[in-house]
């Protein structure tokens, strides 16, 4: 095997050692249970080195932020205090919820300001997270602490033998890496363009915010939630002995069985769901979570070489000893189990049920580039010369209840981590082939490999509206500088209160009454008022549950 490192950062020095692993106890969020839900957006300092105090951002605290867990079918409410004394957005990525809903770059809370979205929790049980979106912004705020982990329950979930108890057997562990200045108190978080602020330094590693991190673990099946809360970093996950361990949930949902890995790797912004049974291991032993750097592919952020093609890298990669090297994240030293633990792995976990490609309405296609231009972007155009993201600017609108594959073009020499908002979307093909087994469940985000073309399919149901979805690149510097694209989902009915039973002009099958078309319409739905005039019709009680708009020819008219 080879040599692993421990990095620390000593008053300005970099100094590698092989100092023994886990000196801090990790830090495990605390929880928040819903359906209401407060968060405070926060500053604060951090000793990620002892004795040392670092400017960071927290949601109720001086970093990351609780742990929310959501019940399928609840009605949440999210009260989102702004005290950061600048503007910000807080997006829940991953859950299905109306646009206005989601936090994107649009839903901006201004200081001192709250935001309270309000939804039913629509997603399968799994772990999603919540980050600031605000454009340009977003790597800033993220990198400085503000993220945090949903886990959504269901009762399919519920009624399986999987270790679920917060904190005891179920751990969420959110990776990331921070690039601290050799002043030890500050982290670069800034973007390049904004003046030295992009550092590719990222040599602290951190678990929960904890860096040189330990977990005492009970002799029996522990479940982790990983998620990789980094800016740009791949992690490539496995066990110091290299030992096996099971992959049982994707980013929106428990997978059909349980997949036995040595590594798993996750791209910035995605999720997995492990289970480590640490029944082979005796009471007082340890072993390690690594990131397998060493083995990452070329042109992926992490990997000995930062471009598959070439050997030249941006300012502070070369430098950085983690780029390459192994790194340990986790020490767990096994303790005695607890009562009544889990002590197999399930051989089946739930029913996946995939979209058929042939259900598809359209196929879209996107390209994605960072080299040959100033900035990295995302478009339809193959040579690259695509738009930077323009926040009036909608690039795609989709039908509602359509199934749409998006067949995704892989930048020449790096991977991207490609991301959709209001969805899960199932991948078809990766460079052509079938994805792996741990890849077939619902997803929101996907790595795309340099030179490889990455097919999804998914289908807009539910929400539609003039706010706008994000699709992006999960590299939180690139989708700052632009690499980003918005759709709107649109669903429009027409009534004619006159028809009778002709076609009028473009309009087919207009419905006779406002009552009939409500009906048929979906949250977000325009119902447009072909003779406004001749409408006598009282907007029943639908109106209000439904949030459609009424659209006059004179005008818009919202009734909510
Ligand atoms: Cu995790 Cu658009 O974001
Ligand atoms: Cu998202
Ligand atoms: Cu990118």
């Amino acid at each position: 095997m080879k040599k692993r490192i421990i990095i620390t950062i000593t008053l300005g020095l970099i100094a590698i050692s092989n100092l023994a692993v886990g000196q801090n106890s990790l830090f495990i969020p605390p929880t928040l249970i819903g359906p209401v839900f407060d968060l405070e957006m926060q500053h604060g300092t951090h000793n990620y080195f002892p004795g040392i105090s670092t400017p960071s951002m927290g949601f109720n605290g001086d970093i990351l932020g609780p742990t929310l867990i959501m019940e399928q079918g609840d009605n949440v409410q999210l009260n989102v205090l702004n005290s950061l004394g600048e503007e910000t957005t807080v997006h829940w990525h991953g859950l299905h919820v109306a646009p206005e809903d989601d936090g994107g770059p649009h839903s901006v809370i201004s200081p001192n300001e709250t935001y309270n979205p309000e939804f039913e929790v629509l997603d399968k049980a799994s772990t999603y997270w919540y980050h600031p979106h605000l454009h340009h912004h977003t790597f800033n705020q993220v990198s400085l602490g503000l993220a945090g982990m949903i886990i959504v329950r269901d009762t399919e979930e519920a009624a399986l033998n999987l270790p679920r108890t917060y904190g005891v057997d179920d751990f969420p562990l959110i990776m990331q890496t921070k690039a601290i200045k050799a002043d030890t108190v500050s982290l670069f978080n800034g973007l390049a363009s904004t003046g030295g602020g992009l550092n590719n330094n990222d040599s602290t590693f951190v678990m929960n915010g904890t860096r040189d991190a330990a977990l005492n673990v009970p002799r029996q099946v522990i479940r982790f939630r990983l998620l990789n809360g980094a800016a740009h970093r791949v992690f490539f996950v496995g066990l110091s002995d290299n030992s096996s361990f099971h992959q049982i949930g994707s980013d929106g949902g428990l997978l059909a069985a349980p997949v036995s890995l040595n590594r798993v790797m996750l791209a910035p912004g995605e999720r997995a769901e492990i289970l480590v049974n640490f029944s082979a291991y005796g009471i007082g032993s340890d072993v390690q979570l690594v990131s397998y750097n060493s083995e990452l592919p070329a042109g992926y952020f992490g990997a000995l070489q930062f471009d598959a093609n070439s050997s030249s890298a941006p300012d502070g990669y070369g430098d950085n000893p983690a780029n390459g090297t192994d790194v340990d994240l986790l020490n767990f030293h096994v303790t005695n189990p607890t009562s009544n633990p889990v002590t197999s792995i399930l051989p089946s976990l739930v029913t996946v049920i995939p979209i058929p490609e042939a259900s598809a309405d359209v196929t879209r296609v996107k390209y994605l580039h960072s080299g040959g231009g100033p900035r990295p972007r995302i478009g339809p155009d193959p040579n690259g010369n695509n738009p930077l993201f323009d926040i009036d600017v909608i690039n795609d609108t989709i039908k509602l209840d359509d199934t749409e594959i998006w067949e995704i073009h892989g930048d020449v020499t790096k991977y991207h981590p490609f991301h959709i908002h209001d969805i899960q979307f199932f991948i078809l093909s990766i460079n052509g082939s079938a994805p792996p087994p741990n890849l077939q469940g619902r997803k929101d985000l996907v790595l795309v490999p340099p030179g490889q073309i990455v097919r999804i399919i998914a289908k807009f149901d539910d929400f539609a509206g003039d706010i706008p979805y994000m699709y992006h690149c999960h590299i939180l510097p690139h989708e700052d500088l632009g690499m980003m694209g918005q759709f709107v989902v649109s669903h429009d009915l027409y009534v004619d209160n006159i028809y009778a039973g002709t076609e009028n002009g473009t309009i087919t099958n207009p419905y006779n009454t406002i009552t009939e078309a409500l009906q048929e319409a979906q949250h977000g739905s325009n119902i447009h008022l072909v003779r406004s005039g001749n409408h006598f019709e009282t907007p029943p009680n639908l109106l209000i549950n439904k949030r459609v708009k009424l659209v006059l020819e004179n005008g818009p008219v919202v009734i909510k």
